[in-house]
């Protein structure tokens, strides 16, 4: 393919550095990281806990500036939050006075916006919660609250979808559901999904790639590619080429002790 042929990625991350300033010193989180993620692509990034994967997620977001380095969507620099981009958080966050449909049409109120009723319905079907609508988050459990957040995510349609451990607070089987439902959804949008986590075996089930990142500060230590072919039910978890991607990428991460923050 030529240069000018050379289809442009959908999410660039160029040598991306950050440095916190704080009273208490100067933590280098991320150095010089850089991905290239295509549209449509399932990315996993793993990486030691405090090694910079929220910092470069939320940078990604918009809601964090870079010290050095660029992030680039569709070619055009992120330097805040855009409609173009939603966010999952490992909490749910839903307003605990709100119902479930009122939570969900928060990002249009924001926005000042009519609220998608129509995609809001069919993702409310598609992730089982419909019939929820009037019901308050504490009459909700954990992993629904965390499919309602879902839907919350993609009813505003972003192209870009950044997911930090989302599903690190649900038990192991309401994980795998949520793992499976995710992979769903992903193959019928087709949105660029960027995802944490710090399960590896999550990872491989889900990720076109997995990048491997550094202990703090956040380097790009290792990228697999995951060839195992879709959709991947839980059952190949059990297969003998899943367990060796995750051992390989288990063996690749450093386990030192985290750095430092250096002195003020
Ligand atoms: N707002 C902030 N102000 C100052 N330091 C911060 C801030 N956010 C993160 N840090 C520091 O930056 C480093 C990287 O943090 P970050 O949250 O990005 O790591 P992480 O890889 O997401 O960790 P975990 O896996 O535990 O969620 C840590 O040392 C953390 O203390
Ligand atoms: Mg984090």
């Amino acid at each position: 393919m030529s240069a000018a042929t050379a289809k442009r990625p959908k999410l660039t991350v160029e040598d991306a550095s950050k440095f916190y300033d704080t009273p208490t010193g100067r933590t280098h989180a991320l150095d010089r990281f850089s991905m290239d993620v295509q549209d449509g692509e399932f990315i996993c990034v793993v990486g030691p806990s405090g090694c910079g994967k929220s910092t470069l997620l939320w940078s990604m977001a918009g809601l964090h500036a870079l010290s050095s380095g660029r992030i680039l969507l569709d070619g055009e620099p992120v330097t805040k939050p855009s409609p173009q981009i939603a966010m999952v958080f490992q909490e749910a966050n839903m307003l605990p006075w709100r119902s479930l449909q009122k939570n969900i049409e928060l990002p249009f109120e924001i926005r000042r916006q009519a609220p998608a009723r129509d995609r809001i319905g069919r993702l409310l079907e598609r992730v089982g919660l419909a019939g929820f609508e009037g019901k308050y988050p504490r009459e909700l459990s954990g992993g629904m609250q965390q499919r309602a957040s879902i839907v919350r995510a993609l009813s505003v349609d972003p192209s870009l979808l950044l997911m930090d451990e989302p599903f690190g607070a649900l038990d192991a089987f309401t994980r795998d559901e949520m793992n499976l439902l995710i992979e769903e959804i992903w193959l019928e949008t087709k949105k660029t999904i960027v995802f944490i986590t710090h399960s590896i075996p999550e990872a491989v089930f889900l990720a076109d790639r997995v990048y491997v990142m550094s202990a703090r500060p956040g380097r790009l230590s290792k990228v697999f590619d995951i060839d195992i072919p879709r959709p991947r039910p839980l059952e190949v978890q059990a297969a003998p080429h899943f367990v060796e991607l995750v051992a390989e990428i288990k063996g690749s991460i450093e386990h030192k002790a985290p750095a430092r923050p250096a002195a003020a």
